[in-house]
């Protein structure tokens, strides 16, 4: 299988049942991972999980968490009922909630015997023109808390992964320049070349009639 498959996350930020499905079916063969967040899990609730389940895909939810530890520690409880791969946080919530966040889950997904989603935290949304210095300066806090990755741009994703060794995970992934919401925008190929563990993709493979075509000719 080529790699970029491999490290491709597809968002499905989709309301309509049938497309969503549709979406699921096309790409699994491919075995990308589907993110999930709030577009999707506001219009299914958990069933989406389980549509992509039965086709054998991987979860990452998508909510980033923000919020006082014990809210946190208890959503992700449920996130590990779940049995999904990958859930956000938002950096922003500080070491100190995301150590107790992470101490928690782990003796949680031990008595529970299941596995321990990673915690991937935030640093600045893609959709903000920001500094290299302001995300470097919550990656180390990511690390500091011993969370597993970050999300970030694919432009500080290479110093983020020698500094810290932290999984990146890299949306704002565009075929060329856009005029929409996303400002560090990259290419499959330079999220490749910098080193994203993991790249996000959704409006440029989930806007198209043909998603399976539209993403191959993307990782092309
Ligand atoms: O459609 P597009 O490819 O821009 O989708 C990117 C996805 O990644 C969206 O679901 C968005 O919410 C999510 N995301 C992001 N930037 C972050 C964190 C998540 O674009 N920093």
């Amino acid at each position: 299988m080529p790699k970029p498959w491999k490290k491709l996350i597809v968002a499905l930020d989709i309301t309509s049942e049938k497309r969503a499905k549709q979406i699921i079916s096309a790409l699994a063969v491919k075995k990308p991972k589907f993110k999930i967040g709030l577009i999707a899990y506001t219009s299914f609730g958990p069933k989406i999980i389980d549509w992509v389940k039965t086709k054998g895909g991987s979860i990452f939810l998508d909510f980033k968490l923000y919020d006082i530890p014990n809210t946190m520690v208890e959503t992700a409880k449920a996130f590990v009922d779940l049995g999904v791969w990958a859930f956000t946080v938002h950096v922003k919530a500080g070491e100190e909630s995301l150590k107790i966040l992470k101490k928690e889950i782990t003796a949680y997904s031990r008595k529970q015997k299941k596995p321990r989603p990673l915690i991937i935290g935030v640093t600045e949304l893609t959709s903000r023109k920001t500094s290299l210095k302001s995300v470097l300066s919550l990656a180390k806090i990511a690390k500091k808390s011993k969370i597993d990755g970050v999300v970030s741009s694919v432009w500080e994703a290479k110093k983020i992964a020698k500094d810290f060794k932290l999984l990146t995970i890299t949306p704002g992934i565009r075929k060329k320049k856009t005029n929409d919401d996303q400002k560090r925008v990259a290419t499959v190929k330079d999220a490749l070349r910098e080193g994203s563990s993991f790249f996000v993709v959704g409006r440029p493979i989930i806007n198209e009639k043909n998603c399976l075509f539209a993403a191959e000719e993307l990782l092309k």
